[in-house]
């Protein structure tokens, strides 16, 4: 393990060499996320302009991270010692959240006046970590195999930060990153998603699962270089963003088994069936299929570390019902429906998601709502079925 530090800049708030205090102009208290206070400008759309970037919109993506963090933590049993990196900390809110559990905590931003914020923040907060400000490639690589959790959150996409991430994740470690690159891997931009992640998206109704998917095999290969085993415990998609999160361990051997689970999707833009598979004519209509790839053809969360998030979650936030979803359309490998799609494939009007889903478990299908669409559906059953349901249920 690679000591840390010549990165620091301040440790416990001291001063090492630059202007501890800047001027904080335009960088007001401004509120509060789960009781902790967050230095930031008030602004309706933050975005990479800002003096200091906190989108408070985030925090289902915050409060899902801290529960995770949480759960991994205690089964790991590393209770006794936790280090902790948040690596584009902006406010420092994340970082200030995963206090609780750090045992050594640090936080960086590459923008002096974040750093400043975040100095302010953990005074305020009475947090005690080391704050760097440096590039993140950097940072990280000061830290050799050292931290047990480190948080990406960058604006656009993570691929640039995953080799550094990678050689910094201690062997028993977990690992989230954050995307706001959607547009490429759910489809818009397939010449740039396959530069950036090279795979070939699909822009369909399931797309968003698609751009998991291609993000999910991408830290895992990039994990994999260095011999350690990226396992997907809870994945997810809202708004404009996905996030990644799992856990790491040094295994050439597990690393080598979890690769059956990088591969292809074929997909039939004429009836609408999938497969991970690669098939070049479709099976139920003969039309030419459609491929996307490569991409994690797994499942990319782990019901058991679901199901303790949802013990350790308070059921009044709002992540709560998120989380219930995710937890339970776990099992279900095959992308998502889309009932609207489906019904106007066979020319009909949709049925509601509730009935539908009735419809097919009355015939045994597992099925669930999924996160990904308030109009989507998760379910193994076989295409032709699902559009019969839907033909009785508008008959
Ligand atoms: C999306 S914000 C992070 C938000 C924060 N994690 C939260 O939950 O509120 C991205 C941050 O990354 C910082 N950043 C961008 N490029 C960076 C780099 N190469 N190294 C370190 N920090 C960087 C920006 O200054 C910005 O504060």
């Amino acid at each position: 393990m690679q000591r840390p530090s010549p990165g620091l800049l301040y440790k416990s708030f001291e001063f090492y060499g630059l202007p501890l205090i800047r001027s904080l102009t335009g960088t007001s208290l401004f509120m509060e996320e789960r009781g902790l206070k967050v230095f930031a400008p008030e602004e309706e759309e933050p975005d990479k302009e800002s003096e200091v970037f906190f989108n408070e919109k985030m925090l289902n993506n915050r409060d899902l991270s801290q529960i995770a963090v949480k759960v991994f933590r205690k089964r790991a049993g590393l209770e006794e010692e936790f280090r902790v990196a948040d690596a584009m900390a902006a406010s420092g809110i994340r970082g200030f959240r995963y206090g609780e559990y750090a045992t050594d905590l640090h936080l960086n931003d590459v923008n002096p006046e974040a750093v400043e914020a975040i100095v302010k923040g953990l005074d305020e907060n009475g947090i005690d970590a080391t704050v760097h400000e440096e590039d993140a490639n950097v940072f990280l690589s000061e830290f050799g195999n050292y931290f047990h959790f480190i948080d990406v959150d960058p604006f656009g996409s993570f691929t640039k930060f995953l080799d550094s991430t990678a050689r910094a994740a201690n062997h028993t470690s977990f690992v989230g990153l954050t995307s706001t690159d959607n547009a490429a891997p759910a489809g818009s931009y397939p010449t740039v998603c396959e530069r950036r992640y090279g795979s070939k998206p699909i822009k369909n109704d399931f797309m968003h699962e698609i751009g998991l998917r291609i993000y999910l095999k991408e830290v895992f290969q990039n994990f994999a270089r260095f011999d350690k085993c990226f396992d997907p415990k809870v994945c997810f998609h809202e708004r404009h963003y996905t996030r990644i999160m799992g856990r790491v361990t040094e295994s050439k051997k597990r690393t080598n088994k979890a690769l059956e689970n990088v591969g292809y999707l074929s997909y039939c833009g004429n009836c609408l069936w999938r497969k991970f598979e690669r098939v070049k004519e479709c099976p139920e209509c003969g039309e030419e299929t459609q491929e996307a790839g490569p991409l994690w053809t797994g499942k990319f969360v782990d019901q058991r570390f679901t199901s303790e998030m949802l013990e350790d979650m308070p059921e009044e936030w709002e992540a709560y019902e998120f989380l219930e979803k995710l937890d339970a359309e776990a099992e279900i490998i095959t992308p998502y429906y889309d009932i609207h799609a489906l019904a106007s494939n066979i020319g009909t009007s949709s049925p509601k998601r509730k009935e539908f889903i009735e419809a097919l478990r009355e015939k045994g299908y597992p099925v669930e709502r999924t996160h990904f669409s308030p109009t989507g559906v998760k379910t193994d059953a076989p295409i032709q079925d699902l559009k019969d349901v839907i033909r009785d249920l508008k008959a």
